[in-house]
């Protein structure tokens, strides 16, 4: 039996300074997250030069927590991963060159992950038996894709957003109606307590229906009419109804898409990874679709929806057993896309 790999991993593309060990990619024996959201709720969003400065006060002692959770040593650590890309530029160098540090003095292999890639991963973390091929719809606040994953860290893309991301639209919206920073989670809750059929908002007409392709944007610029129309005919606005006419909005857009995609693709598994997999109108929409057409629907528990260091380490395993060692050079890349190295 081959030994066990174990992967100390970092992430701070945006506002969770995040670090964790992780064994052959499955088992996570710490995940330290420090967020930072308090800071950036004053703001109404991410503040980037914040972020920065916030993730080089936290890394070092967010490091050595996971590693004492752990119950592991620097010494027994085999590779360094880290998240080089996408994010926020200064955000992702204070992760990457403390990871570079690392790997430099321990003589470790650097693993440089992407960021998508790792909330993908986060399935392999949740389901130990799950493998490559299956489709996976990636939601989170700055990107939506519909990835096919072929192989470990082989992706092909079926559709992804024209211009908003699904959780941008959320936080948008949501500052629009008074529900602060982030969005995503307080209109999850409210629409609990609202009407989805209250309010139609329009979806986006591609004009050809084997795209797989979203828009968030104009339902986003709907919601924003009609809030301005209501305060013009000085009419009360109901947030709860508002809240949920969107989310349906959002919601049935993501899961009939992610239905076409199965369907495409032959494939009957379909695993849903980033912020938004943590919606819970999502999960409900996505497992009883699957339900009706056989197709088994995976969702990662909550804490590996959103930014974690755990499926950074996930990501990096699958790299680290293909020999994809990074250089010392690596650098951040704020729009590296998914697939490229
Ligand atoms: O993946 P993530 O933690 O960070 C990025 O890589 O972007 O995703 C954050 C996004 C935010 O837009 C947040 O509003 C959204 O995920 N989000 C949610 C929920 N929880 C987080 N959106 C809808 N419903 C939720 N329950
Ligand atoms: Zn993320």
């Amino acid at each position: 039996m081959s030994e066990d790999i174990k992967i100390l991993a970092i992430e701070t593309s945006c506002d969770e300074t995040s670090a964790a060990v992780v064994v052959n990619g499955r088992e996570v024996l710490s995940n330290i997250i420090s967020s930072q959201i308090d800071i950036h709720t004053k703001f109404g969003g991410v503040v980037p030069e914040v972020a920065s400065r916030k993730h080089v006060e936290a890394i070092g002692f967010v490091v050595q927590e996971a590693l004492d959770k752990a119950g592991v040593t620097l010494d027994e650590i085999d590779a360094i991963g880290v998240t080089y890309g996408p994010g926020l530029v200064g955000a992702l160098l204070v992760g990457l060159q403390y990871a570079k540090g690392l790997a430099y003095a321990l003589k470790k292999p650097l693993i440089g992950v992407n960021h998508i890639e790792g909330h993908i991963s986060a399935n392999f973390i949740q389901y130990k038996e799950l493998k490559p091929p299956f489709v996976c719809l990636v939601v989170s606040g700055g990107h939506t894709f519909i990835v096919y994953m072929k192989d470990y860290g082989e992706f092909e893309v079926l559709g992804q957003t024209r211009d908003d991301a699904a959780g941008e639209a959320y936080d948008k919206v949501a500052r629009a109606i008074g529900l602060g920073y982030p969005g995503g989670p307080k209109i999850d809750k409210l629409s609990k307590e609202g009407n989805p059929q209250a309010i139609k908002f329009p979806r986006a007409n591609f004009h050809d229906d084997k795209s797989l392709d979203f828009s968030f944007s104009g339902v986003k610029s709907a919601v924003l009419n009609y809030l301005n129309q209501m305060e013009m005919k000085k009419e009360e606005i109901n947030k709860a109804d508002v809240a949920a006419s969107f989310q349906k909005a959002v919601v049935d857009f993501l899961v009939d898409n992610a239905m076409k995609a199965c369907k495409l693709k032959k494939v009957n598994k379909i695993a849903v990874a980033g912020g938004v997999a943590a919606n819970s109108c999502l999960r409900e929409t996505l497992i009883s679709a699957g339900r009706k057409d056989n197709i088994d629907v995976l969702f990662p528990e909550f804490v590996l929806c959103t930014d974690n260091a755990a499926m950074i380490g996930s990501a990096a395993y699958f790299e680290y057993m293909k020999g994809n060692a990074a250089p010392l050079t690596l650098n951040a890349i704020p729009n590296l896309k998914l697939g490229e190295r």
